[in-house]
Parts: C-alpha cells; sequence; structure tokens
C-alpha cells in the first residue's frame, strides 16, 4: 500500500479534490490505481483522499476494440484504399486481432495495409517519423528508450539528434529540463538525493506482465460509484484511434447528455 504512505508524506495533495490523469498506456494504470483508491476510501484508510475522478487521453483500454479500430481508422484517414478496406473487412469478417491462421486472404490483406502504414509516425499519422539516437546525453546520461510500441529509440553509438520540431525533440529537451539544478530546486528535490533523471527504459529497466488485457470492467465500476471520468482523443492517433475509444465508451450504454458538436478556440476548430 505504498501510496497511503505517499499521501501520508505528502499530506497538501489530501486536501484538494483529486484527479489522476494520464495518457496512452496510463489507460491501463490509471484506471486499476483509481479503484485501488476508491477501495481504500470505502475502507476508511487514512488520510482520505478526495478522490473526485480521473482524465484518459488516447488510453490504451481494451485489445479487442483498440486493435480492431486500427483498420477502419487507417480507411477514414485515406491511408488505405476504400477497395482495401472493403476486401479486408470482408474477407477478415471485420476482426483483425484473432485472425484464424487458414484466412490467408484476410492475413493477405492485412499485410498489404500494414505495407501502407509502416513508415508513418503511429502517435500522429501527419507527423515525421523521427528517429533520435543519441550516444552522449546530457551529463553522459546513459540509454533509454520510447515507452510502448512505439518506435525504439536506439541509443548507439553514433549520435543522431532529433530535429527541431520533431516530437522526439522533447525527450532530448526533457533530459536537460529534469537535471537541472534550478528545477530541481523548485521541485524542492533535496540535493544529493536524486541522481541523474533518464527517460522511462522500456529495455528492462520496468519489467512486468502485461496482464490487463481490458480496463472496462474498471471504468464501470468506477462510474457506478459516482467517480467522474473525462476521456478524450487526439484523431490522428494510429496507435491508439479515436474510433476505438467511442466504440468501448458505446459499448458500456451509457445515456447521451449533449450531441456531437463541434468546439472552438478563437475560431480555430478544436475538436
Ligand atoms: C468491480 O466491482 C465489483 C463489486 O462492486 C468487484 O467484485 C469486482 O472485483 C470489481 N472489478 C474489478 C476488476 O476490480
Ligand atoms: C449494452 O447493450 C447491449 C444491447 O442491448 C447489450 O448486449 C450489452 O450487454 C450492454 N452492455 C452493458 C455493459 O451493459
Amino acid at each position: 500500500m505504498i501510496y497511503w504512505q505517499w499521501f501520508n508524506i505528502h499530506p497538501q495533495f489530501t486536501k484538494n479534490p483529486v484527479y489522476i490523469g494520464g495518457d496512452s498506456y496510463a489507460g491501463i494504470v490509471v484506471p486499476i490505481i483509481a479503484q485501488e483508491i476508491a477501495n481504500g476510501i470505502m475502507m476508511q484508510h487514512k488520510p482520505i483522499i478526495n478522490l473526485e475522478g480521473y482524465l484518459l487521453g488516447n488510453p490504451v483500454s481494451d485489445q479487442k476494440f483498440d486493435q480492431n479500430s486500427k483498420i477502419p481508422f487507417s480507411h477514414r484517414m485515406a491511408l488505405i484504399s476504400d477497395e482495401l478496406y472493403k476486401l479486408t473487412k470482408r474477407t477478415c469478417k471485420g476482426d483483425y486481432v484473432k485472425v484464424e491462421p487458414r484466412n490467408v486472404k484476410c492475413l493477405k490483406n492485412l499485410q498489404t495495409v500494414s505495407e501502407c502504414t509502416k513508415d508513418l509516425k503511429v502517435e500522429h499519422v501527419l507527423e515525421p517519423n523521427c528517429i533520435f539516437v543519441l550516444a552522449n546525453k546530457p551529463n553522459g546520461i546513459k540509454g533509454s528508450g520510447r515507452s510502448l510500441e512505439e518506435n525504439i529509440e536506439n541509443f548507439g553509438s553514433e549520435s543522431q539528434l532529433p530535429e527541431f520540431g520533431c516530437r522526439n525533440y522533447n525527450y532530448l529537451l526533457s533530459y536537460y529540463w529534469a537535471n537541472d539544478d534550478n528545477v530541481r530546486s523548485a521541485l524542492h528535490i533535496k540535493k544529493g538525493t536524486t541522481q541523474t533523471w533518464i527517460r522511462c527504459n522500456n529495455q528492462g529497466g520496468l519489467p512486468y506482465q502485461k496482464n490487463v488485457p481490458s480496463t472496462l470492467i474498471y471504468h464501470q465500476n468506477l462510474s457506478k460509484r459516482g467517480y467522474r471520468s473525462l476521456i478524450y482523443s487526439g484523431d490522428h492517433d494510429l496507435l491508439i484511434p479515436y474510433l476505438g475509444t467511442e466504440a468501448w465508451i458505446k459499448s458500456l450504454n451509457y445515456s447521451i447528455n449533449d450531441d456531437w458538436r463541434p468546439w472552438f478556440v478563437q475560431q480555430q476548430v478544436a475538436g
């Protein structure tokens, strides 16, 4: 029950309404943590945490919904042709995850689909698929990698810095930011207690098994208990397409209070 100890030494957080948030793979972690905390509140663990709800962006949620949405999403984004989409849908019978090995037509069409999309930046299909190889990191930081099934950045012997404007450029900046003395003092990190900060390492740094294929039951449980949730999606994400997120939310049969509508920020359509 590590998090109770954490809240005990950070009592300022228990005074505020608490929302837990995250994106991408946090779609698996956040609902589980929220339910743990909700259970603790029910059992009157001290300190009492004022949990209000949780937020998730393009969250990994359910293998079936998430994976199956990639083909229709690729079609909607005009990444594959009408013909290929119809053919794939028909031969795979709309299920692109559990494909029978004997269904060679489906497998062949899926192969053609992946040929069309394999060189794209899956997190945002309009962004350049930048490579980030960093040998001599700031302050001699050792290797790191991206989380999830994203392109692994190999920190080999040759430095290849991301270009400005590439999403990965921020990852480079994060090393400077998190290891800067002024930042560390602003975050109240006591000198000498934390060593060089590195980005989370997928290659052996976080050994864990993926044993939660779906978080839908957690969403149902938390909603039933009155916790609020905000689930939002960027609509150019091919890794966790909004279509899959929309589909699993619909499968929970909640009533709709407000219809689909455009919203704007300074006359620019934002969603
Ligand atoms: C959901 O809630 C029920 C009871 O309210 C509980 O039995 C079940 O274990 C919960 N599901 C998960 C995945 O924790
Ligand atoms: C939602 O409604 C459908 C159709 O009525 C039903 O089959 C399904 O079990 C419902 N799902 C939930 C989570 O209640």
